[in-house]
């Protein structure tokens, strides 16, 4: 398989690019889908191999999924009973295969999955997921690798998630949705991706209020239905593509998005001395040539978003100055550094922070991917770098960014897969 991408710096980036839609809505709405008998038609779903990844998870559960001559996505778990176990060959290749666990449960009153494994940027434990799973009822338990789950009586419960996790928030909503009496969830994450995931659900039927703060109620019900439904458009991808024009200073026209989603984004691009505007086609970016140095602090939503911090340092290590950035979300976040570096980057970790010293210019060289963000960071220097890039490990970029060689190319980057 080609799995690598070779990129020459030196253009900038002009014209229009049109957003997919959301990789981390699409997954969880994908997983939120076998709640209700029927087809349900998900709008806007990228193809990337993330999505991939889930459509067989669903298919291995017996659920048929077929993408349509409009290029919707079908889902439609078949009359009989889905099977009570997702694959770990499967679940291995995709940490979202996680976000079953609440679907099923909303289905089936025993269920069996395959704990993910933790990944390049952190163990990525699942004890919040749990902890609100056991607080409706559900016995939990771990053995050889797998969830093994069991509600036999579950109820609505009232659930405090220590840390705002999204999927933790997203797993308890789903198997809420269909469980009898009122959950609510306190501390909850409030995403953009979990607003997307309540309104698909309360479009299928269900009572679900309060998402978008950090308190959520639900109202389980006894039934959902099929519906179409069209995702929300991707922040991080729009995001990246705003941070690949700031670095070529070219001009862009980010179009398909919804602006409050990327307000924190803007707000910190802005402050590097690059021109933002909403318009009413979208959002308008036009990079200068001097890069300021800016702090950046990862935070949960709306703070400033841990999946544009690689990203970012990526711009920010052509700034005039010295930035500090803090990851608060992830524990081993900065994995890009090194790879940034071998470009002539001058960035130091300490822990959770890494101080970026801007440099003059960053020289093409070979690189690796090691986690998707980081593959985007790479992507960015490599546009802005004098030379060639050729970056090994390309499939973690092609997990969340759909034909990103062809948008690319089509503003006037000199970029190839190979
Ligand atoms: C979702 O991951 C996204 N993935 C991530 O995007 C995103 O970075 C993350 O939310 C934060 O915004 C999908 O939606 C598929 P969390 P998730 O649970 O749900 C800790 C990308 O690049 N935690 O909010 O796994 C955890 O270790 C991906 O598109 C627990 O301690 O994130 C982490 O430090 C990467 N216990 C923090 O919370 C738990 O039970 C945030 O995790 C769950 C999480």
């Amino acid at each position: 398989m080609k799995d690598r991408l070779i990129i020459t710096g030196g253009n900038p980036l002009q014209g229009k690019v049109r957003i997919s839609g959301a990789k981390n809505a699409g997954l969880v709405l994908m997983a939120a889908s076998i709640l209700a008998a029927g087809e349900t038609i998900l709008d806007n779903v990228p193809h990337i191999q993330d999505v991939d990844v889930m459509i067989e998870l669903l298919n291995d559960l017996g659920v048929h999924t077929q993408w349509n001559d409009d290029k919707s996505l079908s889902i439609c778990p078949t009359s009989g009973p889905i099977k009570k176990e997702t694959s770990y060959e499967l679940s291995k290749r995709l940490r979202a295969s996680n976000l079953l666990l609440g679907s099923m449960l909303g289905q089936v009153s025993e269920t069996r999955i395959s704990m993910p494994g933790g990944c390049d940027i952190g163990s990525r434990p699942m004890d919040l997921h749990l902890k609100g799973l056991q607080a409706m009822g559900v016995e939990i338990d771990i053995e050889h690798g797998y969830i093994y789950a069991r509600a036999k009586k579950a109820k609505g419960a009232r659930v405090y998630l220590d840390f705002p996790s999204v999927g933790a928030t997203e797993n308890i909503m789903m198997m809420a949705a269909k469980t009898p009496g009122i959950t609510i969830i306190e501390n909850a994450a409030k995403e953009p991706e979990i607003v997307d995931l309540a309104n698909f659900l309360n479009s299928m039927g269900a009572k679900i209020r309060g998402t978008g703060t950090d308190l959520i109620k639900i109202e389980g019900v006894e039934e959902l239905n099929p519906v179409r439904y069209a995702i929300i458009p991707d922040r991080i991808e729009a995001g990246t593509y705003m941070v690949a024009a700031s670095i070529t200073a070219g001009e862009l026209l980010v179009e398909n998005i919804i602006p409050t989603h990327l307000y924190p984004i803007i707000a910190k691009l802005q402050e590097t001395g690059t021109y933002v505007e909403e318009t009413d086609q979208g959002i308008l970016v036009r990079g200068s040539k001097t890069i300021k140095h800016v702090d950046i602090k990862t935070l949960p939503y709306p703070g400033y978003p841990t999946d544009m911090q690689s990203p970012m340092m990526a711009l920010l290590a052509l700034s005039d100055g010295s930035s500090m950035v803090v990851e608060n979300v992830f524990e081993n976040r900065f994995q890009i550094v090194d790879e940034l570096n071998r470009m002539g980057a001058n960035i130091k970790v300490e822990g959770h922070t890494a101080i970026i010293n801007g440099v003059k210019n960053l020289c093409g060289a070979c690189v690796k991917a090691t986690d998707l963000r980081a593959g985007a960071a790479l992507v960015i220097a490599a546009l802005g770098a004098q030379g060639t890039t050729e970056i090994e490990n390309a499939y973690h970029i092609f997990r969340g960014y759909e034909d990103i060689a062809v948008k690319l190319s089509q503003l006037g980057a000199r970029v190839e897969i190979s």
